[in-house]
């Protein structure tokens, strides 16, 4: 166990907003008042008609609810765009890092408000409503930022599909929200290569009858089909439309985004935020955690398709008026330096990324980081997955250079922003621990029977109660919300995450304790894998767990079976791979498949997991009792044939 601990220096206790005393209190005080406390902190936000009620929230079955801040109302788009107008119209909102380096842009405060209200009067010419569903699958251009925000604009709801998910994925997410458009792009460009994104939207809607209009945003300029009435170039339809749309007034509760993402059974689940608190806490976090002072450069290089971009590249930032810088490549191209180059070229103060690629770049060596300058770094971020205590140390002293203290954020796609994470100016540091819980975040370690354990201990991780950025609801399906997160332990919001909590009272996220992997910091359910695998013609039966891997935290490792008289060979394995790929997108490419004549089953019939992980970790002299097996002698078979390393 690693037991270092970097103390805050003398001068992040001067400059931070929260310093250790400052911690103590707030939090203290947003547990024993919160209605005090949020009533204050939502003083940060512009509102149209001031709220009086503040917190109205219940885990328990009987008056279930969540509820913030719920008679008031504001926009979104207006309290991130036109509040900053009369002060700083001319600070870059968004600085643009192409995949190419020779391409960049910026886009002023002034400039950005201006387009969002073109695209929103681009959406209300097609019909789009205040309620009304859109399905954004764009690459990381700024008209994605916009799109998000041109919706938030008018009050419909964004449904933002990671640009990397296959044609199939997005059929099933547009067609669960009854989108009535798309927003697209011909191609997305990462690491020099092409996605059809386009024509993937054509494919996906060969699927599904849901949804009416697409709009293409000119990206590459590479060949497309457009369907006449259905497609539109968004580049055409701006010129007729004016460069002025009211921003909708809102109420606090109305739904601002679905964002879908995968659990432990069946298909992923659209995970709904509304307006007033997720506002709030993506504002109230990027200030508070990153420590961001006026005119300070913030990169946050997770992709807009998952929560970190949602709160943290858009929503959060730009509420607080920063300047955040939005990247459309990936860590490797053209170099290994390419994350250290733009931090030079835009004079990054503030980093957050993900540990998958810190260690990818960690492997390569310290000259790429050397190559740059960072001079202009001050505090480092992470997120997705636990760090491990080497990435943190390379983080820290190499990229880092021992002056940035790193943010280590446990969150989660339902808790909308930050909830345990270090304060840069309050907190000390220790490798590979997220450390505290934020302002009225109450987290408990439980047992599996639900009981609270104290002290140093390890166990799952609950909220005991509400905080303003929670989820709201499952669209679409409140029941499987409350089943999902409010029933395994009564009365609190579960996690699906392991913890241990050390002496000093710091939390140590252990990794998912359900049937959810975490493969470079994306969830990926186990379910969804084996339900594309099944769907082969040759496929039986499928298990998928999670391995350890060197770069992605986790790697995917399947178990299959074939139908009689298939043979299973590497061609087979290869299709398989490009099958998954297909069904599902790239992020859930298969590390390992294992053939296997069956699986270890229990006399009823249930697959036992607990092996089939613990051989995908090579841990077999750890199989426990097999003896409960319908025939032990599977597990035989299935460790003679393992698959080693990777
Ligand atoms: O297991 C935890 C892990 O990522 C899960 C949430 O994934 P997602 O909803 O996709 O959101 C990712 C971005 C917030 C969590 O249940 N996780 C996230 N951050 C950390 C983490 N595990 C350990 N340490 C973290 N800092």
């Amino acid at each position: 166990m690693n037991q270092t601990v970097y103390p805050v220096s003398a001068e992040w206790r001067q400059r931070a907003y929260v310093d250790a005393e400052a911690y103590a209190r707030l939090y203290a005080q947003s547990l024993s008042d919160p209605e005090g406390f949020w009533r204050e902190q939502a003083q940060r936000l512009d509102w149209i008609r001031p709220f009086t009620q503040v917190k109205d929230t219940s885990f328990d079955e009987a008056d279930f609810g969540i509820r913030w801040f719920a008679d008031g109302s504001l926009n979104i788009a207006a309290n991130c765009l036109d509040r900053h107008l009369e002060t700083q119209g001319d600070v870059p909102a968004i600085l643009w890092a192409g995949d190419d380096p020779a391409e960049s842009r910026t886009i002023t405060y002034r400039e950005l408000h201006a387009e969002v209200c073109r695209f929103a009067n681009v959406l209300k010419a097609k019909g789009v409503r205040r309620g009304d569903r859109v399905t954004i699958y764009m690459p990381m251009i700024p008209e994605a930022a916009m799109a998000m925000l041109a919706c938030a604009r008018i009050g419909a709801i964004h449904s933002v599909v990671f640009a990397g998910f296959s044609p199939e994925s997005l059929a099933g997410r547009v067609t669960d929200c009854d989108s009535s458009v798309i927003i697209t792009a011909d191609e997305g460009l990462r690491g020099g290569r092409k996605i059809p994104l386009k024509a993937n939207v054509d494919e996906a809607l060969g699927h599904c009858t849901a949804c009416a209009t697409v709009i293409v945003v000119r990206r590459t300029g590479g060949p497309v089909t457009m369907v006449p009435g259905r497609d539109h170039w968004y580049h055409e339809l701006r010129e007729s439309v004016p460069a002025d749309c009211p921003a909708v007034e809102m109420g606090a509760e109305d739904p601002l985004f679905i964002l879908y993402t995968s659990g432990s059974t069946g298909k992923p689940k659209g995970v709904l935020h509304t307006t007033g608190g997720y506002l709030l806490w993506a504002a109230l976090t990027h200030h508070v955690v990153f420590d961001y002072k006026p005119g300070e450069i913030y990169w946050c290089a997770a992709d807009i398709g998952w929560v970190t971009g949602h709160s943290y590249i858009v929503y959060g930032p730009l509420a607080n008026g920063a300047t955040t810088v939005m990247f459309e490549g990936v860590p490797t191209y053209p170099d290994f330096s390419r994350f250290w180059q733009v931090v030079d070229q835009f004079g990054v103060n503030i980093f957050y990324t993900a540990p998958t690629a810190i260690r990818a770049l960690m492997r390569e060596g310290d000259e790429w980081v050397r190559k740059a300058s960072r001079s202009s770094l001050r505090l480092l971020g992470s997120v997705g997955e636990p760090i491990n205590p080497e990435a943190w140390e390379w983080y820290y002293s190499v990229v880092g250079e021992r002056r940035c203290p790193i943010m280590d954020t446990w969150w989660q796609t339902e808790t909308g922003g930050h909830m345990i994470t270090p304060l840069p100016g309050a907190i000390p540091l220790k490798p590979g621990s997220a450390s505290r819980p934020f302002f009225g975040v109450q987290p408990q370690v439980v047992d599996p029977e639900g009981r609270v354990l104290e002290g140093a201990v390890e166990g799952n991780l609950v909220i005991a109660d509400s905080w303003p950025g929670q989820m709201r609801t499952v669209w679409g399906d409140h029941e499987r919300f409350f089943q999902t997160y409010f029933s395994t332990y009564p009365g609190k919001y579960f996690t699906g995450d392991g913890c241990r909590r050390d002496a000093d009272g710091d939390y140590w996220i252990t990794g998912r304790v359900d049937d959810v992997i975490n493969v470079s910091g994306h969830r990926m359910g186990t379910a969804e894998v084996e339900s594309a695998l099944v769907a082969h013609a040759k496929v039986a039966e499928a298990a998928v767990v999670g391995m350890p891997h060197d770069i992605k935290g986790q790697g995917i490792y399947a178990y299959v079976t074939l139908n009689a008289n298939e043979e299973g060979d590497d061609a087979l394995r290869a299709e398989l791979v490009r099958w998954v790929r297909h069904e599902i997108g790239p992020i859930a490419t298969p590390d390992v498949i294992q053939f296997a004549p069956a699986l270890p089953k229990t006399r009823s019939g249930k697959i036992m997991r607990r092996i089939l992980r613990k051989i995908a970790e090579d841990a077999v002299d750890q199989l426990g009792d097999i003896s409960t097996l319908a025939d032990p002698g599977v597990v035989d078979h299935l460790v003679a044939n393992r698959h080693r390393a990777i």
